[in-house]
């Protein structure tokens, strides 16, 4: 058995690879670069014709850009009339900012389990969570897989809910063909730079609801208007515009919407690696006994944003720390994903306990995700499996050793 690099052995490769990052080409840098080059680098024409652009792709109605997707998930949690005594429910297999935006509201986040062989928030376990307090659902699609939306758009009627599906993981995705953006009450999007595609910050939401846009509108400029069919007094002149609600500036710069645009242009092309890295990782991996995939449901066409194994610890003499060490190592740097929300001190303190979501708890214990990004090469891909293959070989249980 080959020594580990963490034992003072040779690693599988030299330089690290690690678990996700941006891709970006000269033309990227020429948009941004002439952007900055223009009269308006904030409030100019870029913002709206990536507005545009990301209604196309989505075929949404509307699209609001904003700085980033936290403040997208605030304003969707705002302009659903999330306030105080609110009850909304989310999974805590998420980043903290999908629960957050209730709380910034005055809500309260409720968090239903997940499905063991998806990931994703459990249609079952959100009924289980509904009360008369509860508004609406967050639904995320984590790791870039559509959360069930047939189902949960089910329950959303059943109980006059607002479904606020959190798509940071998921741009590129089709739920039975449908892109995501078009199907959720409100859909956010983030576009940090280990996502699919990357302003270095931004975000957005997409709706086909005129009155939701309208809000989500006002609420990125400080509820600030200077359309005059919006005013409720009289214009005093060209300078006039009038403040009708408490908002925010969330506003992206221009020549971060040019970023997008340019790099919403290569989307395709980034999926369709996405895509390929997806299936040689899979026809790996499937074949190791001590690995379990993420289940992919049919109804989604996934475009992955994180490539995710769940270790079967009774098959190995080491936990996930040590395999995740091991890893780290032989330079194929993973990352995990996610600690439940409700397990951070900030939530504890709010009265949150351990065993609420046992799914997710089970989930968290074993959990990996390993390099995914459009420019690692196949042979990066194959040093990726060959360090896997490798630390689990050499963690593998007496038990298991007797079967290969
Ligand atoms: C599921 C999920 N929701 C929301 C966010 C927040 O997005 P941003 O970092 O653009 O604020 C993230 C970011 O990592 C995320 O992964």
């Amino acid at each position: 058995m080959k020594k580990l690099a963490i034992n003072g052995g040779t690693p599988v490769r030299n330089a690290k690879i690690h678990y996700g990052r941006q891709h970006i080409d000269d033309a990227d840098i020429q948009a941004v670069v002439e952007t900055l080059k223009s009269d308006l680098i904030t409030q100019g024409p870029k913002t709206a014709e990536f507005e545009k652009a990301l209604c196309e792709f989505t075929s949404a109605k509307h699209a609001v850009v904003l700085a980033n997707g936290t403040a997208a998930l605030h304003l969707a949690c705002l302009s659903a009339g999330i306030g105080v005594g609110d009850e909304v429910i989310t999974t805590p297999i998420t980043f903290a900012a999908s629960a957050n935006c209730v709380l910034y509201c005055g809500g309260r986040p409720v968090f239903a389990d997940i499905n063991p062989h998806t990931y994703n928030i459990s249609p079952q376990s959100i009924r289980d969570k509904i009360t008369a307090k509860t508004k609406a659902i967050i639904a995320v699609d984590f790791a870039g897989q559509a959360v069930e939306l047939h189902e949960i758009t089910n329950i959303c009627k059943e109980h006059n809910l607002i479904l606020i599906e959190d798509a940071a993981h998921s741009i590129g995705t089709k739920y039975n063909g449908v892109p995501v953006g078009n199907i959720a009450d409100m859909t956010t999007f983030s576009f940090h730079p280990v996502k699919t595609i990357t302003g270095g910050e931004g975000g957005a939401i997409t709706t086909n609801d005129d009155d939701l846009f309208k809000t989500l509108s006002l609420l990125r400029t400080h509820g600030i208007t200077r359309d005059i069919e919006l005013m409720k007094n009289v214009s005093d002149g060209p300078w006039y515009y009038e403040q009708l609600d408490l908002g925010y500036n969330y506003r992206i710069t221009d020549f971060q919407s040019a970023l997008l645009i340019s790099q919403l242009q290569k989307l395709p092309a980034f999926a369709k690696r996405r895509k390929e890295i997806v299936a040689l990782y899979n026809e790996a991996f499937s074949e190791i006994p001590e690995i379990i995939l993420q289940k992919n449901i049919q109804e989604s066409d996934t475009t992955a944003h994180l490539y995710i194994i769940q270790l079967d610890l009774e098959k190995l003499t080491a936990g996930r720390k040590e395999i995740f060490d091991a890893l780290c190592a032989e330079n194929a740097v993973p990352n995990v994903h996610y600690i439940p929300v409700y397990y951070h001190p900030y939530y504890q303190k709010l009265g949150y306990q351990r065993g609420l979501c046992p799914n997710a708890e089970t989930l968290y214990e074993r959990v990996l995700s390993l390099p995914l990004y459009y420019s690692l090469t196949d042979d990066d891909v194959m040093d990726v499996i060959a360090a896997v293959r490798k630390v689990i070989d050499y963690f593998r249980s007496q038990e298991m050793h007797k079967y290969k």
